[in-house]
């Protein structure tokens, strides 16, 4: 089908997207919610696939790298950025998706037209995509020699990582987790109970001849599969009768247990995910108080709560160590604790994660993270808890942290999840906890976002 004049052509929008990625690197889902909010696509259809584009060569660079290099006599690191891209976006297509071959070629060669590229240019890219189309079932292989770079390049990962974490794992659950964190993960929504109750949500998601069912983990979760879409057009979005929210964040929250009448901080509140649900989960009757950095979070945070019909919590822009310095000494009951990470559980919604985290952040953010508990403890009350959380999978920002805040403060001791997550979970509770205290899911075992939580209590 012809473009209409004034409509965007997905796959060019695809390219300069990941041109800006690559340059800047800034978060890409907001890069990507910003350029698709901006940019006069055609149709639903359209918007999906730059989406799927984009994310699909994030998730999938360091292979698609490495076949460039196999089947180039340029090597990659000579070949300029928008060239690059465009072999990025036609190999992915040729490898990763069912378009057929001779629409990845000619479209991946009409935006290189379209940009005035030269004719030799076009000629080396076609030739290119083509020897990849013709070798399709007799591809090259990493060498398996070298089982860190075998794996780093198979699952495009940084070998930093894979170094880290074959220390870590067997090679069969390593290969599980690798290719886990490379699915395209189900959408998940968390229902607004202060409106609707979950059996209800799912008949009126059925009437819409969606496929869902409720999630086996988390008492208010729904899975949706298969939807392709803007979730904002969904029915009972703009009613504010659920959020999208990964089942391991909502336990999350839910293992804070925040009652009617009690004072609450979310200390790092972001876009208000767990803030809402927190709000949610006390009958819209907490004392709420959301702090974050970004103003901009906060503007989304607000959105959130007037769509849900909640009530706006006190919000503070800042850092929270600095904002709680106006407040006396053990005021909350509870505080959440959902501290800034590397966010190695949640590479398969962020794939960008995998490529701009760096060694030097485990040394930075443990620190980052011990001083924010460290800061937001005083302002516990006796007998109240503080919820440490992260979306990392690594022991030197969850185990480590946690381990140290409690020999520099006797006063609290961890409290044991199980009993809660039997209430939450049933049976399938056994799947989330370790050592009793820890709240931990992988995407390899549960199928759920990669989390970890504990509850501290205070005693004295
Ligand atoms: C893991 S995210 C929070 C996600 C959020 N709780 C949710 O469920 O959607 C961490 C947030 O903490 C914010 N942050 C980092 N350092 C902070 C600080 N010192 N004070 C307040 N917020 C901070 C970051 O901007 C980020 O939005």
């Amino acid at each position: 089908m012809e473009l209409k004049r004034g409509h965007v052509n997905p796959r060019s929008l695809a390219l300069k997207t990941l041109l800006i990625w690559e340059k800047k690197k800034p978060p890409l889902d907001e890069l990507l919610s910003e350029i698709l909010t901006k940019e006069a696509l055609r149709d639903e259809r359209d918007r999906a696939l730059v989406n799927n584009l984009v994310l699909g060569v994030v998730r999938h660079l360091g292979y698609l790298d490495f076949i460039i290099n196999r089947y180039s006599q340029i090597s990659l690191n000579r070949i300029d950025a928008e060239v690059r891209n465009a072999l990025r976006l036609g190999i992915f297509q040729l490898l990763f998706t069912r378009i057929p071959d001779r629409v990845a070629l000619a479209e991946t060669l009409k935006i290189l037209l379209q940009r005035g590229r030269a004719k030799w240019v076009r000629g080396f890219v076609n030739a290119l995509l083509h020897r990849v189309s013709s070798a399709k079932s007799s591809l090259p292989e990493p060498p398996k020699a070298y089982p860190t770079l075998y794996l780093s390049v198979k699952y495009s990962f940084p070998q930093w990582l894979i170094l880290k974490w074959q220390k870590r794992w067997s090679v069969e659950e390593l290969e599980a987790l690798l290719k886990a964190a490379n699915e395209i993960p189900p959408l998940v929504v968390r229902t607004n109970i202060t409106k609707i109750s979950r059996d209800a949500l799912l008949k009126y998601l059925q009437e819409e001849r969606l496929s869902v069912k409720p999630c086996p983990y988390s008492p208010v979760g729904i899975i949706i599969e298969g939807f392709r879409g803007r979730v904002t057009d969904l029915r009972g979005f703009k009613e504010g009768f659920f959020s999208v929210q990964d089942s391991a964040s909502q336990l999350v929250s839910l293992l804070l247990q925040p009652r009617p009448g009690e004072r609450v901080l979310d200390a790092c509140a972001g876009l208000g995910g767990k803030t809402t649900h927190i709000a949610e989960i006390a009958g819209n009757k907490v004392l709420l108080y959301a702090v974050e950095l970004y103003p901009r979070r906060l503007e989304l945070l607000k959105e959130n709560f007037n769509r849900l019909n909640l009530t706006l919590p006190s919000i503070f822009t800042g850092d929270v160590l600095e904002v709680l310095s106006g407040f006396k000494k053990e005021y909350f009951d509870r505080i959440l604790l959902d501290a800034p990470c590397t966010g190695t559980g949640i590479i398969r919604r962020h794939p960008d994660i995998k490529w701009t985290r760096t060694e030097k952040d485990l040394e930075k953010l443990p620190q980052k993270q011990l001083a924010l508990l460290e800061g937001v403890a005083p302002y516990v009350k006796k007998g109240g808890v503080i919820l440490y959380a992260t979306c990392s999978l690594e022991q030197e920002e969850n185990e480590d942290v946690v381990a140290r805040f409690l020999e520099a403060n006797p006063s609290f001791k961890l409290l044991k999840i199980k009993p809660l997550l039997c209430q939450l979970s049933g049976d399938r509770a056994e799947d989330l906890v370790e050592n009793q205290y820890y709240f931990r899911t992988y995407p390899h075992k549960v199928g759920l976002d990669g989390f970890f939580s504990v509850v501290l209590e205070r005693l004295a």
